[in-house]
């Protein structure tokens, strides 16, 4: 380099350059400076030379492009004027040429460095997404709800807000009946417009405006009503679904829980039909080994009532904690419909029989997983609820 600046500093005829031929060598000689410099600034890689490079050649003022036109092509002599023309045009393309290619490259790095940056990396973990899971109270719905329906049973749902004289009455529960005792709820001021067997609500003798307002159920047993008023036997249902009562929250109460109805009417439906369709639906529930008995008991709408009962799901029926050690524990209500009911949906008693039944949904769960305490159901806690999934 400090030979060619000395050469570009100089006028042709001072470099004795009287040819085309000399000047073709001078020219050569300058291209193959570039390329060497060029090749050397690949090289090093340094940004920062980038700028001084570029400069030394093609700055307006003091680059090699411009000394070369003002020290070589103007002070020419006419006949070499075309030669050093046409020299230094080819070198300046060659050095435009280059620095495109170079402007190029530059940026395709550039691309591919951003692109890997956005590019996703694949074998990092993924972003877990937990997947939820049915709830417990959830799962036994739907396993008892498998079990009926195997055996011919019909699901249906019924409403939440009832009158009274589903929820009571026509389930032979009168007014000032001991039995409402265990069964206060929630009542509602809200209007309703419901019609009993044809008349409006209001107009039939449980309807007294004001002294029947609406109230949240306390059993799903009103759909047994509900369903015989519309439909004729046979009837075999079982109704999932919510209900209330005035409790105050503790380990076995809440305000709100989950019962399963089931109804069966028809002409010579017998108690051994009772009891042969409740010891499968305990056996499939809870397993083949464990065996039922009926206790005598009372329910307003079923005579006779009876309470099933379980061996003891933990003890196998030796006796422990949890069933008192009666080996015994109690799953739950039933028997067969008392007439009076079918006094209720005009349903002929003397011809037609059957038997129903309410399942807690919570108390089957719990039996079946070892729950000691039903607010855990409703806490909504991930540590709870995980074990069901
Ligand atoms: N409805 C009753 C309750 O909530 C449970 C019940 C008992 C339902 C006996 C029935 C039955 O259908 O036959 O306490």
């Amino acid at each position: 380099m400090p030979e060619l600046l000395q050469q570009i500093e100089k006028t042709l005829q001072q470099l004795d350059a009287g040819t085309s031929e000399q000047v073709s060598a001078l020219f050569a000689e300058v291209r193959k400076q570039f390329n060497d410099q060029e090749a050397y600034r690949r090289k090093q890689n340094d940004p920062a030379n980038l700028q001084i490079f570029w400069t030394s050649w093609l700055g307006r003022k003091s680059g090699v492009l411009t000394k070369i036109t003002e020290n070589w092509l103007k002070p020419s002599q006419p006949d070499l004027k075309r030669i050093v023309g046409q020299e230094l045009n080819s070198l300046k393309a060659h050095i435009e040429a280059v620095r495109l290619e170079q402007n190029a490259a530059i940026e395709a790095a550039g691309d591919s460095a951003a692109n890997a940056r956005d590019r996703e990396d694949l074998s990092l973990p993924g972003v877990a997404r937990p997947l939820g899971s049915r709830h417990p109270l959830r799962q036994t719905f739907e396993e008892i709800e498998k079990i009926f329906l195997s055996l011919g049973y019909s699901v249906v749902a019924g409403p939440e807000m009832e009158t009274p004289y589903y929820n009571f009455e026509a389930l032979n529960i009168p007014e000032h009946h001991p039995a409402r005792d265990n069964m206060d709820t929630f009542y509602m001021a809200a209007p309703f417009t419901e019609t009993v067997q044809g008349k409006p609500f209001a107009e039939t003798a449980q309807g007294k405006p004001g002294a029947a307002p609406l109230l949240l159920r306390t059993h799903t047993s009103p759909m047994q009503i509900r369903t015989m008023e519309k439909q004729q036997p046979p009837v075999r249902i079982i109704v999932p679904g919510k209900v209330y009562r005035r409790d105050n929250p503790d380990a076995t109460h809440g305000f709100m829980f989950h019962q399963i109805e089931g109804l069966a009417v028809d002409t010579g439906i017998t108690f051994c039909d009772f009891k042969g369709t409740v010891e499968y639906f305990v056996r499939e529930f809870l397993g083949p080994k464990i065996k039922t008995r009926l206790r005598p008991s009372y329910f307003p709408f079923t005579e006779p009532s009876v309470e099933v009962d379980a061996t003891c799901v933990f003890c196998g029926g030796k006796g422990c904690n949890v069933c008192k050690q009666s080996g015994w524990i109690e799953l739950f209500g039933a028997g067969m419909v008392d007439p009076a009911v079918y006094g209720f949906v005009n349903y002929d008693a003397k011809t037609l029989s059957g038997f129903a039944f309410g399942l807690g949904v919570e108390r089957l769960t719990q039996l079946k997983y070892n729950i000691n305490d039903l607010q855990l159901y409703f806490q909504n806690d991930v540590r709870f609820l995980r074990q069901f999934a």
